[in-house]
């Protein structure tokens, strides 16, 4: 019965964690509404041949990334332009996709199902879809007190599953807590993040949510410049959204393209393969260096932000 409350639920996240950025009050939390999130995300009818779901290019063992997948893989084996991006923490978050170009997480899900080598299916066929389905009809009617599948009440519900995805069990929040010690290579590696890495990818949440241009060479084959892409503002040139550095070892490969494969290239690249232009970061001006020691230690640190909790907690997983 839980599962189909009205009672509007607050969101659980530790005391140091700042305030979401997200509005509740424009999409109150309600068990009913992400339950019926959670089934929609893991429904390939979304998808123009019911092949592919939300769920299978975030994959919630991966901290909803797609691990092993450079670019996303969708329909008909489509190949798109950009890795799948983990999904934990969005009520943090003001801006998606990895050149910001969605402002709205309400409205984020249409691009995927829109895009044609992603779900390629049109918004208003999936609303058809679930108005013929007995099952949906119910779940809507549990969850807006009328039965009629609408686009509004799909993205709202797919919202609020995704907006439960928090991640705040991971060793480091432990440590924060009282509850656990860093190893001595652990907070030495905390150290050396904070000296080097954390004007971006800042605590807790591992990330500033702002966009940066971390110096990778442009890969000439996607030819992606980012935020320019749509603003076509200099100042957004090769400007990405900067990712979280929580659960790393579940999202591989890394960067918007997927183009490093482990964390040693990561700190190769922050090493040796800055590349200048106008309007890399000025954190970056000056390669990082470290001591294989030091190397070892920030990625000890690195492995206290994984949050096995999150990946294996049976609320995120498809619904039995
Ligand atoms: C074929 C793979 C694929 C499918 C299917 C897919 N996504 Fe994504 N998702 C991506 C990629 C790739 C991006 C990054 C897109 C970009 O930056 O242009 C993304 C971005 C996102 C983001 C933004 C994350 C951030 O950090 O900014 C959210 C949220 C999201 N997807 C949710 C969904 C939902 C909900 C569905 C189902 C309706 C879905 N995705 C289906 C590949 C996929
Ligand atoms: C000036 C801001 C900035 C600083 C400083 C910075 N990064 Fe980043 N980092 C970024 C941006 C932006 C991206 C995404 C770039 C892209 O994909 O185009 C990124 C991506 C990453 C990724 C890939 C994550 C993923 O999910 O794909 C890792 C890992 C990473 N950074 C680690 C570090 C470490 C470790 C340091 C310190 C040694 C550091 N970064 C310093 C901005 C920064």
């Amino acid at each position: 019965m839980a599962f189909y409350s009205l009672q509007e639920i607050p969101l659980v996240y530790p005391s140091y964690f700042p305030k979401p950025v997200y509005d509740f009050k424009t999409n109150p939390l309600k068990r009913a509404k992400i339950e019926l999130g959670r089934k929609l995300f893991y429904d390939p009818i979304l998808s123009r041949d019911h092949t592919i779901s939300c769920s299978s290019c975030h994959n919630s063992n991966q901290a909803f990334s797609h691990a092993g997948n450079g670019l996303s893989k969708g329909i008909e084996d489509g190949i798109g332009d950009r890795n799948s991006p983990a999904i934990f923490n969005l009520a943090w978050q003001k801006k998606f996709m990895w050149d910001g170009s969605v402002v709205n997480i309400d409205v984020q899900a249409l691009a995927p199902i829109n895009h044609p080598k992603e779900m390629g299916e049109d918004i208003n066929a999936v609303v058809r879809k679930l108005n013929k389905s007995k099952e949906y009809k119910t779940l809507f009617y549990r969850s807006f007190g009328d039965s009629l599948a609408t686009t509004e009440r799909i993205m709202k519900s797919l919202s609020q599953f995704q907006l439960t995805i928090v991640s705040a069990n991971s060793k480091y929040d432990k440590v924060k807590q009282g509850k656990a010690e860093f190893t001595e290579a652990e907070a030495n590696g905390y150290q050396l993040f904070k000296n080097n890495c954390s004007s971006c990818h800042t605590e807790p949440l591992f990330s500033n949510y702002g966009f940066a241009n971390n110096g990778l060479p442009i890969n000439p084959e996607l030819k992606d410049y980012g935020k320019w892409n749509k603003t076509m503002e200099p100042e957004d040139k090769l400007m990405f959204k900067i990712p979280s550095l929580r659960n790393l070892s579940y999202t591989y490969p890394y960067m918007h393209d997927g183009r490093f494969q482990t964390l040693n290239e990561v700190l190769e690249h922050y090493e040796k393969g800055i590349e200048k232009s106008p309007t890399l970061a000025k954190e970056l001006q000056y390669p990082i260096v470290f001591s294989p020691k030091e190397k070892e230690n920030l990625l000890a640190f690195l492995r206290t932000l994984n949050d096995s909790v999150m990946v294996s907690n049976r609320e995120y997983q498809k619904i039995k």
